[in-house]
């Protein structure tokens, strides 16, 4: 299904790929190859979450050079695929790709769309998908915490049970990067996006049926849908959990040090 090439080239079909690495750096897609802002290790990590989950029906935060939308909906032939994105300015070979490829049309891609605009995601979801559950959420845009909640609190109860909420670079607040010493203060003014995955952590143990099983990695946090009635209006994930767990949070209040 995926022929490497190299240790950071491959193919899916006709469709060839770069991946990031250190010395590489991030780089423009072209019609000829799609960059991917993911190194090998997390594409192959890739591979085997969808040979499990086999999603139809997936959307994608940030596009960035749309290596990751092409890699998607090369990788799975979904049904449907939607990628939002905030700025404003398409990615020429996506575009292309959209228009020239055999499964570009199962692709939607959205320009200026803000994760955090609720009333935006909700319309494009609705617009696309109708009832159709999702089976896969991949989050890989402003990587903080309120903007990442609040597509989460939108797009997660729309997931079918068993569905997957993948959030990327959770870690930034607490990865060495090329520094041991952590001396790198990645956004000294944002609060870690950690924040995030102790919510889950604590709606997992608070409620049942919200959030059936999670899975953490360096590079990404799942988590996987359980099968309770989830109500999709005001849904907070940051609200499901007992006095002791809010009191937890509280000793962390957003903007502390
Ligand atoms: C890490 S890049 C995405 C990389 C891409 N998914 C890949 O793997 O090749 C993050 C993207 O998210 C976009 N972004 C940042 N903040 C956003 C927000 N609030 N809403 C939507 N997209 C955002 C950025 O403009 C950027 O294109």
């Amino acid at each position: 299904m995926i022929h490497w090439q190299d240790k950071t080239r491959f193919h899916i079909g006709s469709t060839a790929f770069r991946c990031y690495d250190w010395v590489f750096g991030s780089q423009p897609s072209t019609a000829q190859e799609y960059f991917l802002q993911k190194d090998a290790a997390m594409v192959r990590d890739y591979l085997e979450l969808v040979q499990r989950l086999k999603p139809r029906q997936i959307v994608e935060l940030g596009i960035w050079q749309g290596g990751s939308c092409v890699f998607f909906n090369e990788l799975c032939r979904p049904q449907k695929m939607v990628a939002m994105e905030l700025s404003t300015e398409p990615v020429p070979a996506l575009e292309h790709y959209l228009c020239h490829s055999a499964h570009g049309h199962s692709l939607s891609t959205f320009y200026g769309i803000d994760q955090a605009d609720n009333t935006a995601l909700t319309g494009i979801i609705s617009a696309e998908f109708g009832n159709t559950p999702l089976d896969l959420v991949v989050d890989d845009a402003s990587h903080f915490v309120a903007e990442t909640r609040s597509s989460f609190n939108v797009l997660f109860p729309r997931l079918r049970p068993g569905g997957a909420y993948v959030i990327e670079d959770w870690a930034w607040a607490h990865d060495p990067v090329d520094d041991p010493q952590g001396a790198v203060d990645l956004y000294p003014d944002k609060e870690p996006l950690s924040r995030l995955v102790f919510e889950f952590i604590l709606a997992a143990g608070s409620t049942q049926g919200i959030i059936q099983h999670i899975e953490v990695d360096r590079h990404r946090v799942t988590a996987y849908r359980g099968d309770a009635e989830i109500p999709q209006a005001d849904f907070d994930i940051s609200q499901l959990c007992l006095k002791r767990g809010k009191a937890m949070l509280a000793q962390h209040p957003p903007g502390g040090a």
